[in-house]
């Protein structure tokens, strides 16, 4: 595995690949979630590509971009172990030659659920995407469905731009107990993770039947679980998904899951 540490050396290692790339952006500390992008990727391309970057544009001021758990250790011995050929570590001014700022807009896929309350974050996610297929040039993309409306954006950017880029969903990796694999999850402590392991569950029941009066039943059932605030559980039909987010102390959680149909 080589691993490129700025945009120079990687231009020169990515040259060196020949044929088509799938390519898998991260923001690093590596899970079990992120590594199942890399076996999709590596299903779908005899070379992989993978970045790690955490960006600034999608989060806030007072979000957690300076806490944001960081191992790159650890995520290098992971992605070599997945048989990843080439690894982007780019520096900031490599991403934003003029200044960390989101300069490509979302399309409606953006719209409401996380944009309500994370009104930074599709721009930043656009911009800095838009910028690594630039560099990246893949054949292929691979998203997590775990960021569900994120993969949305990610296609809607792809079909109205028209680039030559596939993007593929990988399903969400959960632990034994159904939560979905986070990042995210390393800060919840041993009592907050009792309680996020009931999201999961409480998404998948509203699926069932996700009328109005399920779903604010599902916010009740979450707040009687221990969550402390719920940003939303919403159905969007043309997804075909319930998705939830919703605060555990210091952490948010997001989840979603297909609308299953009583037969
Ligand atoms: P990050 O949160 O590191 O996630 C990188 C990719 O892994 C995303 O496509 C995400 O949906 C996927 N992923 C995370 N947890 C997963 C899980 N439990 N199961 C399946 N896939 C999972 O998402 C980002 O970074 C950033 O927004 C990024 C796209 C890299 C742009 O900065």
């Amino acid at each position: 595995m080589k691993t490129a540490h700025s945009l120079a050396e990687f231009t020169q290692m990515r040259s060196e690949i020949d044929g088509a790339t799938a390519f898998v952006p991260t923001m690093g500390a590596l899970h079990e979630g992120h590594l199942s992008l890399m076996r999709l990727a590596k299903e779908r391309c005899e070379s992989v590509i993978a970045s790690i970057y955490v960006n600034p544009t999608q989060f806030a001021p007072h979000e957690d971009f300076d806490s944001y758990p960081r191992d790159l250790e650890g995520d290098l011995a992971l992605l070599e172990n997945e048989g990843v050929d080439l690894v982007f570590l780019p520096s900031e001014a490599d991403i934003y030659p003029s200044g960390p700022a989101a300069r490509t807009k979302s399309g409606c896929a953006a719209e409401g659920l996380e944009s309500k309350f994370r009104p930074h974050f599709f721009d930043g996610v656009a911009t800095v995407v838009s910028r690594f297929f630039e560099i990246v040039k893949p054949a292929h993309a691979v998203f997590g469905e775990k960021d569900f409306q994120q993969l949305q954006v990610i296609r809607e950017m792809v079909e109205t731009g028209g680039l030559p880029i596939e993007i593929i969903g990988g399903p969400i990796a959960r632990d034994e107990h159904g939560l979905a694999l986070s990042s995210r999850n390393e800060y919840l402590s041993a009592e907050e993770l009792e309680i996020a392991r009931m999201l999961n569950q409480i998404v998948y029941k509203a699926a069932e039947n996700p009328t109005e009066d399920v779903l604010k039943e599902a916010q009740e059932m979450l707040l009687t679980a221990g969550f402390e605030r719920i940003n939303y559980v919403a159905y969007k039909p043309e997804w075909n998904r319930v998705l939830a987010a919703a605060w555990l102390g210091k952490t948010r959680l997001i989840d979603n899951c297909s609308i299953k149909k009583a037969d």
